[in-house]
């Protein structure tokens, strides 16, 4: 077939014979390549997201394997570490200090400059009022890194000596798919290292707080809230059945068609005591990539009701190229800034401090 094609292309145009043929047989080629039957299966942050320079919002690849794998069961033993900075809630003489504000931040081991630009903003303990209710503290999430990436791991062990704030688990990679196991590790961390805290922020290392409104909102003379949550909550989503996607659940462990309510994973504040109920009914549902509705699941397993917040943002994004009215209105309501720029925290920092 190939032939005949080819030799009518020569008698009707002679001159560009060598070239036609080029092109007809680079097409077959391409042709059959495409319709190899290769792993497919495309893992898709479904985030609107135009910063293509962050890793968990890249469009990935991966095959049929590790997609078995993501939904293993969370190992009811205890997590091992690379770094635990376990005094982080106690002062030197081992004793537990006043925490008032723990922000866990889901951080990626190639995230430096973010992790410094917190370091140098909400992290810093320098950069808040002086509180009776106790200090600030944060500790930066990650997995574990390639064993080839030794450079990343170096910088890592540099960024734990300095600053000691690196909890990083041994159990399982880093990455998109297993931003899951991350927030279970963070959550499991809170119930033994810092039960103690009054409040747990759960944070993306590319949001930004808004000191202002979270000092503003957050109940100062309220003694401990148990089961607290407070976040911006979405209701009645649809469940994905279609293995190609990241958000993929399968029937076995989720039968509903559309989710449980769950609170949007820019960031969200809740007591340790509720962080640690999560981890703890997490043994009991396999694990799934879409994080905030495995929170939601583990939440709606507790007999947690979640409700929509009003005029409180945690979860809404702000311009910086118009700053009109309605988009201080917006910040202003924000205890939570997502989707920051990398060279816009720490302005946006700056418009929220007190
Ligand atoms: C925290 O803030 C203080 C005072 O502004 C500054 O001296 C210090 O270097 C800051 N720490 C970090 C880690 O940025
Ligand atoms: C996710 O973590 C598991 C171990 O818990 C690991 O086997 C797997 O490779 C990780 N997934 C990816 C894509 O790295």
């Amino acid at each position: 077939m190939l032939e005949s094609f080819s030799v009518r292309i020569f008698t009707m145009y002679p001159r560009y014979s060598v070239r036609f043929v080029a092109f007809i047989v680079l097409f077959i080629v391409a042709i059959i390549y495409m319709s190899i039957d290769r792993p497919t299966s495309c893992l898709t942050w479904n985030d609107v997201d135009t910063d293509r320079t962050h890793n968990r919002h890249r469009i990935r690849k991966m095959n049929g394997d590790s997609n078995i794998r993501s939904f293993e069961r969370i190992p009811g033993h205890d997590y091992g570490y690379i770094h635990n900075p376990r005094n982080t809630c106690r002062g030197d003489d081992d004793q537990q200090e006043l925490v008032f504000l723990l922000f866990l931040v889901m951080s990626t081991p190639q995230e430096t400059k973010r992790r410094e630009a917190i370091r140098a903003t909400y992290a810093n303990e320098s950069n808040w009022p002086i509180m009776k209710e106790g200090n600030i503290r944060t500790v930066f999430l990650i997995g574990d890194v390639d064993a080839h990436d030794y450079t990343i791991q170096d910088a890592i062990n540099g960024e734990m000596y300095y600053y000691g704030d690196i909890v990083q688990s041994t159990e399982f990679v880093d990455d998109p798919v297993n931003q899951t196991r991350k927030i279970l590790m963070g959550f499991r961390w809170v119930g033994v290292h810092c039960r103690h805290a009054r409040y747990v922020i759960k944070i993306d290392d590319r949001s930004m707080v808004n000191q202002r409104a979270l000092l503003k909102h957050l109940n100062r003379k309220n003694p401990f809230l148990h089961k607290f949550i407070l976040g911006d909550v979405v209701t009645k989503v649809r469940v994905t059945r279609d293995k190609r996607n990241w958000d993929y659940i399968p029937r076995e462990i989720y039968p509903n068609p559309t989710l449980p309510p769950y609170i949007i994973g820019t960031g969200y504040v809740l007591s340790p005591d509720l962080a640690q109920a999560i981890y703890q009914v997490s043994h009991r549902i396999p694990v799934f990539p879409n994080t905030d509705a495995y929170v939601g699941l583990c939440l709606q397993k507790l007999g947690i009701k979640l409700t929509k917040t009003v005029d409180i943002y945690f979860s809404k994004r702000i311009g910086y190229d118009y700053i009109g009215r309605e988009a201080i209105d917006i910040f202003d309501r924000s205890i939570v800034v997502p989707y920051v720029p990398e060279s816009k925290m720490y302005l946006t920092w700056r418009l929220g401090q007190l």
